[in-house]
């Protein structure tokens, strides 16, 4: 056995191997003209929250997926006001936002397994813990897992109807 760098020429053999298999068999992103397309946009939301004049938080959506109408967000606190509940009120805010104005079926997240406020609002909010990227976090030397959460539109209209 050995193992060698590609070379353009094999790299032009691999495309001839996607041909004749079916794209949307070894990928789950979206396909464009024969290739898998990642979408590069960020919709960005800044969250107002009472009498407070700047963004108390930001709530951005990225790796947009049409195919599997999915996209990963991300969000962040005002460091001023971290701990006083705006984080949970910005992410019940924004997930319902986020579903009834795009066409979206499934929401999803990475963090920190250290990110306990974080993980808090998305358990209290019923994501699933769709798994583990084990020692993926590296902190002041340290591996951490990262945990990926999600919620499927449906699980989020049963929870909103609930609470
Ligand atoms: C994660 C973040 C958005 C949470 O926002 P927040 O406004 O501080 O959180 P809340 O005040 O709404 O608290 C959320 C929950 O965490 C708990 N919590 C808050 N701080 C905590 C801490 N230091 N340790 C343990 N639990 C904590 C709260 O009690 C609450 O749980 P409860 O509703 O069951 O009582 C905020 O900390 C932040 O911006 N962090 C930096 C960016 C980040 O880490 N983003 C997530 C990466 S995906």
């Amino acid at each position: 056995m050995e193992i060698k760098r590609s070379t353009k020429l094999h790299k032009e053999l691999f495309k001839k191997w996607q041909k004749e298999g079916r794209m949307e068999k070894i990928t789950c992103r979206e396909i464009r003209n024969g290739k898998h397309y990642v979408d590069t946009k960020v919709l960005s939301f800044s969250f107002f929250y009472g009498k407070i004049k700047e963004p108390a938080g930001k709530f951005n959506c990225f790796n947009i997926n049409k195919r599997n109408k999915s996209c990963e967000c991300g969000y962040a606190v005002n460091p001023k006001y971290h701990g006083k509940g705006i984080g949970t009120k910005m992410i019940k805010y924004c997930v319902s936002y986020v579903f009834k104005n795009y066409d979206l079926n499934k929401i999803y997240c990475q963090t920190g397994s250290f990110n306990k406020p974080s993980v808090k609002i998305l358990n209290n909010f019923g994501f699933h813990r769709d798994g583990v990227l084990r020692e993926h976090h590296e902190l002041d030397g340290k591996f951490w897992d990262d945990y990926i959460f999600s919620i499927l539109r449906s699980e989020w209209e049963q929870w909103y109807k609930k609470n």
